[in-house]
């Protein structure tokens, strides 16, 4: 019997005010380590996870490199609610499993029927169809989506995604600049063994044309593949092509492709983006079996897969263009192209390369540790005065022994403590004492952060 957590959408039921989407019928497996069999409800709900120090650093620092690379490419950062009106995510495709099966989807208090975020492309449009920016529009997100998966390794219900979107130019320049953006973002976190695929979906027309020839396909030679394979082809023979299941791929490479069917102009703006590609010396592999999993991609499309992640979970990113969208939400014509990368794979990777635990040990640095020794106002000064000059502080409370705050400062990884003291309050100074090699001198007060900022220790 399929139980649900009380936290799945499917129980969230009438106490809350909130009524949702049908359960998937896949999730017997997930039913099993549910928090409701166990009476434990105080636990994240299943599919969702804390981030905590240190390894938030991690996710700091992936944020920030991100920035700062949007930043130079002059992407503006964009925030949009994290539910919209069910409808906005029924745009981006009926025939996708995020839309039909997985997604958080409810009815307010007054009966609104929206839905939580499964993506971050449909949000981006919807706000320039309502705000009319000037194109083109070039803007960057970080933010939450919701997808109710069977989580695993890599797959989880709550995955955050960083990306970037660019609407209201179709031009191959700004395919390439976009590609670019997320091309040497794994390059700065130091993943450069990520590989990029390319693919171009062609015109709509090519694509009606195409799926048409590969439902034919799919029935004619793999009417004995069970009934799953059948429903794909009948609700969207592309999603058979980048399904994994082995007994699938006898019949997957003899399919027709897609390449064979784009028109003259679609073939020649591939080809624009491809030379782009390469002045800009960015490696790529066109994979003709590249559909992705929305229905409103055209022409462009792209993934980062990276091969230290489960073959089943391997994309770090992926985007493409999708030149109708706007005018599907009631805009006026805007074609676009973006790409969002899961933010959970990207740590993976970062610790299957080791890098992980540099980025914590490098972030982590406390420049100085208090220590109280007079009990009076004067440690909170010296703390304050530290950190309005921008220098990372720390300090005990409790009224603890100064034997006890010296055991902090020597545990907390800060490179100097500083202590007051009768003696030096009298003297207008503080003891300072590398804590890494021991040596200890008295500074005066005014001249504390000087010192601590000319140091070589504490200059980063
Ligand atoms: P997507 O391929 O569905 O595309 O997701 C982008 C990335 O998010 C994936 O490559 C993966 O790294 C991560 N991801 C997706 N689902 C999960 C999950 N359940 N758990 C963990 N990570 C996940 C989009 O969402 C499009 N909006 C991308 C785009 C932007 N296309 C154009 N612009």
């Amino acid at each position: 019997m399929i139980k649900e957590s009380p936290l799945a959408p499917a129980n969230l039921g009438e106490e809350n005010g909130v009524r949702s989407a049908p359960l998937t019928p896949t999730m017997e497996g997930v039913a099993k380590s549910n928090q409701a069999d166990t009476g434990n409800y105080f636990q994240a709900p299943i599919g969702t996870h804390d981030v905590l120090p240190p390894q938030s650093q991690i996710w700091a620092r992936v944020v920030s490199v991100f920035a700062e690379r949007a930043n130079r490419f002059n992407y503006g950062l964009t925030i949009t609610p994290i539910f919209e009106h069910a409808e906005v995510f029924e745009r981006i495709g009926d025939a996708s499993d995020v839309v039909r099966k997985e997604m958080y989807e409810f009815r307010d208090r007054g009966d609104r029927r929206l839905a939580l975020r499964p993506e971050g492309t449909a949000p981006v449009v919807r706000a320039f169809v309502q705000h009319h920016p000037t194109p083109p529009w070039k803007v960057w997100y970080v933010a939450p989506n919701f997808r109710y998966e069977r989580p695993q390794k890599g797959r989880y219900r709550q995955h955050w995604q960083i990306g970037a979107e660019a609407l209201g130019v179709s031009d191959p320049d700004l395919d390439v600049e976009v590609v670019s953006l997320a091309a040497g973002f794994f390059l700065a976190l130091g993943l450069g063994k990520t590989r990029l695929l390319i693919n171009s979906m062609g015109e709509p027309d090519d694509r009606i044309k195409y799926t048409e020839d590969l439902r034919k396909y799919f029935l004619s030679s793999g009417a004995n593949l069970g009934e799953e394979f059948l429903t794909r082809v009948k609700e969207n023979p592309l999603r058979i092509l980048d399904a994994k299941k082995s007994e699938w791929q006898t019949m997957i490479e003899g399919a027709p492709q897609l390449s064979d069917y784009l028109g003259d102009s679609a073939k020649e703006y591939f080809s624009k983006v491809q030379s782009g590609l390469k002045a800009l010396d960015i490696a790529f592999t066109v994979d003709p079996r590249l559909v992705r999993g929305f229905d409103y991609y055209t022409a462009t499309t792209f993934e980062f897969v990276s091969d230290d992640l489960d073959a089943a979970q391997n994309a770090l990113g992926g985007g493409g263009r999708y030149d109708n969208l706007a005018q599907e939400m009631g805009g006026d014509p805007a074609p676009g192209i973006g790409f969002g990368i899961g933010m959970e794979r990207v740590v993976l990777a970062l610790e299957a390369q080791g890098l992980a635990e540099e980025i914590i040990k490098d972030s982590a640095s406390l420049d100085v540790f208090v220590v109280d020794g007079t009990d009076d106002e004067v440690a909170a000064l010296v703390v304050n005065d530290l950190r309005e000059a921008g220098i990372s502080v720390d300090r005990s409370y409790g009224g603890r022994s100064v034997k006890a705050q010296w055991k902090l400062a020597d545990r907390s990884g800060a490179t100097y403590g500083v202590m007051t003291g009768e003696s030096e309050n009298k003297n207008n100074s503080v003891a300072v004492k590398n804590l890494k090699t021991g040596e200890q001198v008295e500074v005066r007060r005014e001249h504390l952060v000087s010192q601590i900022q000319n140091s070589k220790e504490t200059k980063r």
